[in-house]
């Protein structure tokens, strides 16, 4: 189906953004065609992780005091396995067999350092892990899936229910993916009143049934639910927001048990009282106030494409995150695919990402995944493996949202080793924080460098051309001295020592991702 209601959108949305001044993808009105991708095969890099426990994840986590807690121990490794943590503090209690933690956060605010320990026949793995009680959440970047880009308004409850268990039985889980989050389209479209009941609580579709049973289903698994809605009176795709019904709606969201709140503008232009950024600001101010209010941990991403250069007062109103673009499936580059300019604009606000504060540019749409141009049916991404590997590695070294927004039904091996390698998601999930710079930029390479927590700094070697080419960074780039030791992370192979500068070899549209440590 076609949603006439969501192309308005897209032309509205296009216009919106421009006026703000904040849309600086390459996209113009020429309409760009991208040249065909040669037929080029499609490497898998990453190693398949090894059969003794290794805990993958970040080593941070943020709760608010007293707040339920829920926490899947990311791990690799054949089961069964027996975890165990060392210092948990009381109220949190693990599941042995699972590794899943649940319970309620000490209601003193600081930080408990405990020991994840998962022991299978072979080996045990330990890591340190800081459960921060504290105001803040989403201390590194979320990572999960969201229905948009499959399922558009043909998303069902089923799908969600599918999506949580193919997180785990994929093993995407293990990995630190936790988010299922439901896009658009949950609730009743527009014209087929009544939208509410008599207390003003909304009504979901008749495909959500039964929406406490989905999020119960989802952390049952040790996963997180993520819903989404507009501040507006309709949904981007036309169907009913929580305009003057925004506090019941959130306490609605807690009642379901959901853990992520996406807060698209939409339809708000519409009703927006005031001018300039107050306006922007205010419909997610009262959003970001009133989830303070609620007794459940609710991440907020902000959704309104950039406007009013979000990047510098999202985290200000309450947000965790917030998209700094427009929608990356609508993208279309110059001669490159879409995720280029998408990416490339979103590096641009570096100095803004913090912990609990992060820039959004939108989905991982690799897999089998929909047509954004008309809200299509699944099929394989178009996008060359090289191209893969350059996509996530932009995301890792931007310290973005992980959110693949793919078929979770049809993840396929090559799929998975780019959504699957610990050494590259650590680079994103860096406790640190800090996203990448960018070094150098000019219209056949780019370099982005991100300064990791333990002095290391992570450097991704991008080639835009046409042609396989030999890519440089200097230390003076990297503002380091001395010999360093380098290692490739696809691979998750030593490369060796270096002084002064690095050289490699760079495929089409590909990638060389590594991280250099001072030889000490
Ligand atoms: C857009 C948003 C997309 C998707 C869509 C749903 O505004 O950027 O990510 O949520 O609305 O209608």
């Amino acid at each position: 189906m076609r949603s006439d209601t969501y192309w308005n959108w897209c032309l509205w949305m296009i216009v919106c953004v421009c006026c703000a001044g904040s849309f600086v993808g390459q996209a113009t009105a020429e309409t760009m065609i991208r040249q065909d991708a040669p037929d080029e095969e499609k490497i898998i890099l990453t190693p398949r992780p090894g059969p003794a426990p290794a805990i993958h994840g970040p080593r941070l986590f943020g709760v608010r005091p007293g707040k339920p807690f829920i926490y899947r121990i990311p791990c690799t490794g054949t089961r069964p396995m027996v975890f165990h943590v060392e210092g948990l503090p009381e109220g949190l209690h693990v599941d042995s067999k699972t590794g899943i933690i649940t319970g309620n956060a000490p209601d003193k605010a600081g930080d408990y350092v405990v020991r994840l320990q998962a022991t299978n026949a072979l080996a045990k793995a330990d890591k340190e892990f800081t459960i921060r009680v504290g105001n803040r959440l989403a201390l590194t970047p979320p990572m999960g899936w969201n229905s948009w880009y499959i399922h558009y308004n043909r998303v069902t409850e089923q799908h969600l229910r599918q999506a949580a268990e193919k997180m785990v039985s994929s093993g995407m889980a293990d990995f630190g993916y936790q988010y299922v989050n439901i896009d658009d389209c949950w609730m009743k479209k527009k014209g087929n009143a009544p939208y509410r009941d008599e207390q003003g609580t909304v009504l979901t579709n008749a495909k959500f049934p039964d929406i406490r049973g989905m999020v119960d289903f989802i952390h049952a698994r040790g996963l997180r639910a993520g819903t989404y809605i507009s501040p507006g009176p309709w949904t981007c795709a036309g169907y009913v927001g929580s305009y003057r019904h925004e506090a019941i709606d959130a306490r609605k969201f807690a009642e379901w048990g959901f853990d992520f709140l996406k807060y698209d503008w939409c339809s708000y232009g519409n009703v927006a009282p005031g001018t300039g950024v107050e306006r922007l600001k205010k419909p997610y101010q009262q959003m970001g106030d009133i989830l303070k209010t609620l007794d459940r941990d609710i991440v907020l991403n902000l959704c309104q494409y950039g406007m009013g250069e979000v990047w510098r007062w999202g985290g200000e109103v309450g947000g965790n995150c917030w998209r700094t673009t427009g929608d990356l499936g609508l993208e279309r580059g110059s001669r490159l695919p879409g995720f280029y300019s998408i990416g490339l604009a979103n590096a641009k606000h570096y100095q803004y990402a913090k912990p609990g504060q992060w820039n959004d540019p939108d989905y991982l749409l690799i897999g089998w995944v929909g047509a954004a141009h008309g809200m299509g049916t699944g099929k394989p991404t178009t996008l060359t493996g090289h191209e893969q590997y350059s996509y996530m590695s932009m995301w890792c070294l931007m310290a973005a949202p992980l959110i693949f927004s793919g078929d979770m039904a049809k993840l396929d091996d090559f799929t998975l080793n780019i959504l699957g390698n610990g050494e590259v998601i650590a680079v994103d999930q860096d406790a640190l924080g800090k996203q990448a710079r960018i070094v150098l930029q000019t219209d056949q390479q780019f370099i982005l460098a991100k300064p990791m927590e333990d002095g290391s700094i992570a450097v991704g070697l991008f080639n835009l051309g046409e042609n396989p080419q030999a890519i440089t960074v200097t230390w003076e780039q990297l503002q380091r001295t001395g010999k360093q030791r380098i290692r490739d992370l696809w691979r998750q192979k030593e490369i060796g020592m270096a002084d002064h500068r690095f050289t490699t070899q760079v495929a089409r549209h590909g990638v060389a991702l590594v991280r250099l440590w001072p030889d000490e």
